[in-house]
């Protein structure tokens, strides 16, 4: 299948981390806390007990990580800028040692031609904000456009593109709406406050941001997937079209339309949020890509208990279904409901039960090279129906630690064994590299 696949000359390969889930090094340097070191320092939130106060360790191994990027011969890094590390508190004085690291991973990304792509926001508020009320107050959306101003200032012109948010329906729903990830809120109401407020942060960044005026180009990271109803059935027709607009449309139509959808409003009722005049025109900013992240579909049951959706191909180590046709049917169902500016794929891969050791140096990985073959023969798919992708970013680059599943779950195409920070790629990692070296050849050949 590979063999079949040719992407546009100019696509990006890339792979894709972030800063709590590598970095460590969680109080070094004048750091301040972040909601992701409060959260995890409660042994009770994370399935293993763990916390990111070493993670992999990447503060201090970032030289060793970039170069084994350009051993795979990554066009592209897609990371995130721990927030609390440039500025301790998330609001007032900025903290030169904390921006000194980022510049450090710029120079090395530089020195080995690999283009920077920066997210602001991949979930780790600062804590000094939390304690004035986190996202469900209206002033960390301004605290948040300061913080991306002076983010663009500083550093908006060696940076390819810059994304406001990594999946803010996460950072509202698992955050504020279930409690499974910090700052561990279990409130519906709260949760679309949340989202509203996310959304308005993403517009007044936006703002910011072009204010300054840089070579970045601009966007957000959403995380997607298409709503299949389990039967013909009209509920569970009709509960598919409202995950549809509860998940997807929830931030899509602010961005692209100015409003939230009919739908999804009726169905919150009186857990609506509270929009204030003028909050959609700073919202519909025109952004200048859209990053999917897509692992799994929705599978909508309205019967008791629900259907579970089939998984033909399979399940990861997550319990996610195996379904690459959801990421050809997602990208051209977004054509057709917006004018959409061009897609990165900024995250897909797999959790696969890889062993916490390297075996004789090798780490064989046979079922995460079979999921990123069909995603992208998903993809090519979308492209060849028109949809404007320019790259693919996977995740992960490392194995790491996965949120309030610890480090029991593993992403990498680079194994990493937490006992001595030794780094393994896994035949995962190479075979990855040797397609991105055939399809620079098709470039070539072209
Ligand atoms: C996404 C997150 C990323 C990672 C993957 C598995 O939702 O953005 O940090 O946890 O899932």
């Amino acid at each position: 299948m590979p063999d079949s696949l040719h992407f546009p000359s100019d696509f990006t390969w890339g792979v894709a981390t972030s800063a709590y889930q590598i970095e460590g090094a969680f109080d070094a340097d004048g750091k301040g806390p972040s909601i992701w070191d409060t959260f995890s320092h409660d042994a009770a939130n994370i399935k293993d007990g763990s916390n990111g106060d070493v993670a992999c360790d990447h503060y201090h191994r970032y030289r060793e990580d970039v170069g084994i990027m350009a051993g795979l011969g990554a066009d592209a890094y897609r990371f995130s800028m721990a927030w609390s590390r440039v500025q301790p508190l998330g609001y007032g004085a900025w903290n030169e040692q904390g921006f000194d690291f980022y510049e450090r991973l710029l120079d090395a990304l530089q020195e080995k031609g690999i283009a920077a792509h920066l997210t602001l926001y991949h979930w780790d508020l600062p804590q000094g904000l939390q304690d004035r009320g986190g996202w469900l107050s209206r002033d960390t959306a301004a605290r948040f456009a300061d913080y991306a101003g002076e983010v663009a200032r500083r550093f908006g012109n060696r940076l390819a593109s810059i994304a406001t948010h990594n999946e803010p329906w996460c950072t509202a729903n698992l955050g504020y709406g279930n409690a499974q990830f910090a700052p561990g809120v279990c409130d519906a109401k709260q949760a679309i406050q949340v989202s509203h407020h996310l959304l308005l942060s993403h517009g007044l960044a936006m703002q910011a941001m072009r204010a300054v005026g840089s070579r970045a180009a601009l966007g957000i990271v959403l995380n997607q997937w298409t709503s299949d109803p389990a039967t013909g059935s009209a509920a569970d027709r009709a509960l598919a079209e409202l995950e549809w607009a509860r998940s997807v449309q929830w931030f899509m139509d602010p961005i692209f339309k100015g409003r939230y959808p009919e739908l999804a409003l009726r169905a919150h009722g009186a857990d609506a949020p509270v929009v204030a005049e003028g909050d959609f025109d700073i919202i519909r900013q025109p952004i200048d890509f859209l990053g999917v992240n897509y692992y799994f579909r929705h599978y909508a049951s309205a019967e008791t208990p629900p259907r579970t959706a089939p998984c033909a191909l399979g399940t990861t180590e997550m319990g996610w279904e195996i379904y690459p046709q959801g990421l050809t049917e997602l990208l051209v169902k977004l054509k057709g409901e917006y004018a959409l500016p061009p897609i990165y794929i900024t995250e897909n891969g797999m959790a696969a039960p890889d062993p916490d050791q390297a075996q004789g140096g090798q780490v064989d990985d046979p079922a995460r090279i079979r999921f990123v073959q069909q995603h992208l023969a998903a993809l090519q798919a979308a492209i060849d129906q028109g949809v404007d992708v320019r790259g693919y970013f996977l995740w992960s680059l490392l194995d790491n630690y996965e949120w309030n599943s610890g480090y029991a779950k593993r992403f990498g195409i680079v194994h990493v064994d937490y006992a001595t920070q030794q780094r393994t790629p896994k035949a995962s990692a190479l075979w990855y590299r040797d397609f991105v070296a055939a399809q620079r050849g098709q470039r070539r050949a072209a």
